[in-house]
């Protein structure tokens, strides 16, 4: 049991949250899960194909440091990839081996097996056919569900952290050092606000992917954490380091599935019309070269032939071995009639991954005390300016674990300010907000980041995206503050936020390294 029993207030329920719930848990804290999600399976861990690193025959810690380290393009922070490549198998083992049993691929002999992506040097990644995440995370919330102590609450949005002296009534508040103290969340059914407190909160919202045209990403990917944090006074680093997937499908209607990289690790290999390897003449590894690499060589080479898409090819992978290891993409290719054990797959780089976020230690902390980030929202540095491939995971799982068992060791208990805190004031004056601005707003914000943001940038894309930026930013503000909180309102302005400071940051930084291109432009 824990010294003390904390209250904490666990924001998002994909594997780094789910995980750090769990452990918090175990250590006697009174532990609640909020998800903006009606299904609490609804999150960006699910959409995970390919799988989660482990440590495979002939591996060390060592050499997974290296692949990370290499992969980041000399930005990857060494300590954050020495505790992952150590911890990681220890602690995958027990939250996901032991305690969640989640169902990875094994042998005849029950021996796990491994698969190989691209920019690993050894074959360690553990998976479930093509459907890594969504095995993940439903044995998680199954294992979690069963504790019925830990309460799991869906439609809850978060809208701002509690901080004082920020909601404080108390004027004297202003001399202290800013913490946290809790969540306002706003229920999705009854449309009501209200403030929630904890002694700690863990934000573990996800990704940011909604704000660019093309993604992976599911609905609510929409920054919430990084702009929650920002709001708060946090420090967010790295957000011009924005991961675009290689492989996404191409097809109109197909909303970029996510072609996994395991394919490419299994044998398949990039293919421009006239049928040339054209990726070997970016990199020796080819299709194999790590993503940021692969999306630039992909992204070129469709400006330069006008094309919307190059091929996969699966020649080199057998057909039994398509339909075992790959059925949800090669079900999914067939609806938009292709069948992949046949004939190559049309596909496009789309938006996957923020390597930035809300600036972390190695225990999870962010620079505001009392509040905590792990995931995607979070950066420990591990991912550096581009992330190796089934890092994200494990990424989850490592800090999950250390974000709970650093929890005690903070001795900052806020309690005693909770009184002076303020509640919910709802300001709209009208009940109901206008879709068709709110869409259209979404529209720009999506084109403009995808158009100038992308892939491959140029200052003055940047300089145009910023002024369009804040004007957004403006007018989605005046909303905020006029009508009644509603979620689609609060993800939108989350999303701002959020290409806010990957655009300033992106504009700030002049040095290409790893996802973050800056083309010279032509005087
Ligand atoms: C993939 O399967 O290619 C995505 C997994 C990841 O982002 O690491």
């Amino acid at each position: 049991m824990a010294e003390t029993r904390l209250r904490v207030l666990v924001i998002g329920c994909g594997i780094a949250g789910l995980t750090a719930a769990i452990h918090a848990w175990r250590r006697g804290h009174q532990v609640t899960v909020v998800t903006k999600t009606d299904d609490p399976a609804e999150s960006n861990s699910s959409y995970a194909q390919g799988g989660i690193v482990y440590r495979g025959h002939e591996d060390s810690p060592e050499l997974l440091v290296k692949d990370i380290l290499e992969a980041s393009d000399g930005m990857a922070l060494p300590e954050a990839a020495r505790i992952v490549a150590e911890e990681g198998p220890e602690a995958l083992q027990e939250v996901l081996l032991d305690w969640a049993k989640v169902p990875f691929e094994r042998d005849r002999a029950g021996d796990l097996q491994f698969g190989e992506e691209a920019a690993h040097s050894r074959r360690r990644i553990l998976y479930s056919a093509d459907q890594t995440g969504r095995a993940i995370t439903r044995a998680l919330l199954a294992f979690l569900k069963k504790k019925t102590e830990i309460r799991l609450l869906p439609n809850e949005v978060a809208v701002e952290i509690i901080t004082a002296p920020h909601h404080s009534r108390n004027p004297l508040d202003v001399y202290r050092r800013p913490f946290c103290l809790g969540a306002y969340l706003h229920h999705t059914r009854d449309q009501k606000v209200r403030a929630v407190f904890a002694d700690r909160v863990v934000l573990a919202t996800g990704g940011i992917g909604q704000m660019f045209r093309h993604t992976t990403n599911p609905e609510g990917a929409t920054g919430d954490g990084v702009a929650l944090a920002w709001r708060a006074g946090c420090r967010v680093v790295n957000m011009e380091y924005t991961q675009f997937h290689p492989t996404t499908l191409a097809m109109p209607g197909s909303g970029n599935f996510l072609i996994s990289e395991a394919v490419r690790g299994e044998g398949a290999i990039l293919l421009n019309h006239a049928g040339k390897d054209f990726t070997k003449a970016y990199d020796r590894r080819g299709s194999l070269a790590p993503r940021d690499t692969v999306s630039r060589a992909i992204f070129t080479e469709l400006e330069r032939t006008g094309r919307e898409h190059v091929l996969l090819s699966l020649d080199r992978i057998s057909p039994a071995t398509i339909r075992k290891r790959f059925p949800t993409i090669l079900r999914k290719c067939l609806e938009f009639k292709i069948d992949i054990t046949r004939e190559a797959i049309p596909v496009t780089p789309a938006f996957h991954f923020s390597c930035g976020g809300v600036l972390t230690d190695m225990d999870g902390q962010t620079t505001l005390p009392n509040l905590y980030a792990v995931g995607e929202c979070a950066c420990t540095g591990l991912h550096g300016a581009n992330r190796l491939a089934s890092t994200s995971l494990l990424e989850g799982v490592v800090f999950g674990r250390r974000v709970a068992a650093h929890l005690c060791r903070s001795d900052f208990l806020a309690r005693p300010f909770e009184k002076s805190i303020q509640g919910w004031e709802d300001h709209g004056l009208h009940s109901s907000h206008d879709p068709i601005l709110v869409r259209q707003d979404w529209m720009t914000l999506k084109n403009t980041m995808w158009n100038y943001v992308g892939i491959l940038r140029t200052r003055s894309r940047m300089k145009r995206a910023l002024e369009t930026l804040k004007d957004l930013k403006n007018q989605v503000d005046h909303f905020y503050w006029n009508v009644k909180v509603h979620r689609e309102m609060l993800e939108l302005r989350n999303a701002i936020q959020a290409a806010l400071l990957i655009t300033n940051s992106a504009l700030k930084n002049r040095v290409s390294r790893g996802c973050h291109t800056v083309l010279r432009e032509r005087s």
